[in-house]
């Protein structure tokens, strides 16, 4: 493991890419491996006790790569299996949450913040837990949207079903007085145009894929293990057939999802 090894990424599927697209932006010379469970994707509505199995799969996979460092691109995952992977792997490991719930601190002026996930991530609390770890003084909000991920994986990301589902899951956040929202899981960067129509301009939207991409720079840094030359290129492996990856991975990363590898399970 060196400089030129590759980061390594995995999600339960395709979402984690908006993580990936945000890592490619921040650092155009790495060399990046991602990993999509879609065969068992989604991990949004499993048990702690499958998602972590999945997880350290996941993992094992991408250590066995060579790669430098992991991002959990997952927020399920993240939510719940990002300790046990720090304790066991052998390369640091950044997760979704912390650096959305940072992101979030730095926008909220009044601090009450909104978070949105999957049930798994809302059930785990583990966003409250790492908001008030900051900041003691800051109220959460939090709501699950299990509808949110089907609706993006459908490509419907603002029409009238949209609009009606937006409003149904977030008006009690609304009428909390948030400023600040943290888009807790991979799919709803992409439902950003609707969730920020409906709460208003003054509601500020954390995207914590952005956040993270940050954190990934920052530790690889630390370590002195950013590749200093190159352009970086980016593979991708999935655990079902790659077709509809592929399509559904274009709407999130357009044309540099252009092949994966299917790798068993
Ligand atoms: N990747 C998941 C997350 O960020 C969403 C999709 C799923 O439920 O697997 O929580």
């Amino acid at each position: 493991m060196n400089k030129e090894s590759p980061i390594g990424l995995f999600d339960s599927g395709i979402g984690g890419l908006t993580v990936l697209q945000q890592i490619m932006k921040a650092l155009p010379r790495e060399n990046t491996i991602y990993l999509g469970d879609t065969a068992r994707s989604p991990y949004g509505t499993k048990s702690v006790e499958t998602v972590l199995r999945y997880s350290f799969e996941n993992a094992d996979f991408l250590i066995e790569k060579g790669v430098k460092l992991v991002v959990v691109a997952c927020n399920t995952s993240t939510a719940v299996a990002l300790d046990a992977l720090k304790e066991n792997l052998p390369v640091p490991v950044v997760g979704v949450i912390e650096p959305g719930a940072r992101g979030a601190l730095k926008k909220t002026r009044n601090k009450r913040i909104g978070v949105i996930g999957t049930e798994a991530t809302i059930q785990s609390g583990a966003y409250t837990r790492a908001v008030k770890t900051l900041d003691p003084d800051v109220e959460v909000y939090s709501r699950a949207c299990p509808l949110f991920v089907p609706l993006v994986e459908e490509g419907w990301l603002d029409n009238e079903v949209v609009e009606m589902t937006v409003e149904s899951y977030l008006a009690s956040l609304k009428r909390s007085g948030l400023d600040t929202l943290i888009l807790g899981c991979t799919h709803y960067p992409l439902l950003k145009k609707a969730i920020g129509r409906f709460l208003g301009k003054g509601v500020r939207l954390v995207d914590s894929a952005q956040e993270t991409a940050k954190e990934v720079l920052r530790v690889l840094k630390e370590r002195s293990l950013e590749r200093e030359k190159g352009r970086g290129s980016a593979s991708f492996f999935v655990t079902d057939v790659p077709d509809s990856f592929i399509k559904v991975g274009r709407r999130f990363l357009g044309d540099k999802v252009d092949s994966a590898v299917r790798i068993e399970r």
